[in-house]
């Protein structure tokens, strides 16, 4: 598909409806017991996100002539387990956040208790989603495997090992490669998940588009976090909606305070060709994940 940047910022809204439809729908009612739990999870999927790992369960789909019911499940499900990791990256015992998608965080809102339960409920629900929405019409072995994948790329040896060693580095310098080894698990698993798991549903995808696919997806989850941390410096915490100056106040090392604000930048703008490169055998239908990589390095929020 031919997209110009108007016609990809208009993709972009699509999908963000699209997902939020979507977790509407799976989440429960906040009316139903217990009712603070509910409203902690609602409160918190339902802030105003990007819903960039939906968009690219979406954008990968699309690429691959998927119908996107065929990934909802997936689209939710990947974006729940994101929503668990924001509300306890930003509890007292990890990153002390008062702002999170420009409203007070989870347990500020709420309290820690709920909010930690809150994570807990929401990690479980993405499991639950995964393996029983029936719009998911993948075969027993393809469901399984995507369960698979997503606790994997979830638990220790992805996100939340990345959290870990997070924690462990704060007030530690980091070399070049220990501060990759780090935003590849806490940032980049997860991301690299929405792409596998969108491929997953394709029943005649070639091993070199896989390997393709999977190479886009390790560059723009690391690109992303480079992203990230570079706005923790430059941005401004009404355009973040969430406290810039952060990483800077606990002493984290980041990107730029381990290479500098320059060559962190020159750092996403080279993931972000490196993302291009691996597209080289798509043609067209790849435009929107190119786009995506772009608008990973430039974003401001
Ligand atoms: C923030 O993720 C946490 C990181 C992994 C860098 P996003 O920047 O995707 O946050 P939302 O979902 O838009 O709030
Ligand atoms: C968070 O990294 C990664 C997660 C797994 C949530 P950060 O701590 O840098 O995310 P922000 O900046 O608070 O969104
Ligand atoms: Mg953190
Ligand atoms: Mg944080
Ligand atoms: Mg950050």
């Amino acid at each position: 598909m031919k997209i110009d940047s108007e016609g990809f910022e208009s993709l972009l809204k699509k999908y963000q409806l699209r997902a939020e439809k979507t977790l509407n729908q799976w989440l429960p009612d906040e009316q139903v017991n217990p009712v603070e739990l509910h409203q902690a999870m609602r409160y918190s999927v339902l802030a105003p996100g990007k819903r960039v790992r939906p968009i690219l369960v979406y954008a990968t789909a699309s690429t691959l002539g998927l119908g996107l019911q065929l990934v909802d499940g997936i689209a939710a499900a990947v974006e729940i387990i994101h929503a668990y990791s924001l509300i306890h990256d930003d509890l007292p015992a990890m990153d002390n956040d008062d702002l999170r998608r420009g409203r007070p965080t989870c347990h500020r809102k709420f309290d820690e208790a709920t909010a930690i339960l809150a994570g807990d409920a929401l990690q479980a629900l993405a499991f639950y989603i995964l393996s029983h929405d029936d719009n998911m019409t993948h075969s027993s072995k393809a469901r399984l495997k995507m369960i698979e994948k997503l606790s994997l790329f979830s638990g220790s040896r992805g996100m939340a090992g990345g959290q870990a060693i997070d924690l462990e580095s704060v007030g530690k310098t980091l070399n070049i490669a220990e501060l990759e080894t780090m935003h590849i698990h806490k940032t980049g698993a997860l991301i690299r998940t929405c792409i596998q798991l969108s491929a997953l549903s394709s029943k005649q995808l070639g091993a070199d588009q896989l390997r393709a696919l999977d190479t886009y997806a390790k560059c723009v989850g690391l690109s992303f976090q480079v992203q990230d941390d570079i706005l923790d410096v430059v941005g401004d915490t009404s355009t973040l909606g969430k406290p810039q100056g952060s990483d800077i106040e606990r002493n984290k090392p980041t990107f730029p305070s381990v290479i500098g604000l320059d060559a962190s930048r020159e750092k996403a703008r080279e993931l972000h060709h490196k993302a291009l490169d691996a597209l080289s055998i798509f043609g067209e239908e790849a435009e929107i994940l190119r786009y995506i990589s772009a608008w990973f390095v430039e974003r401001t929020h």
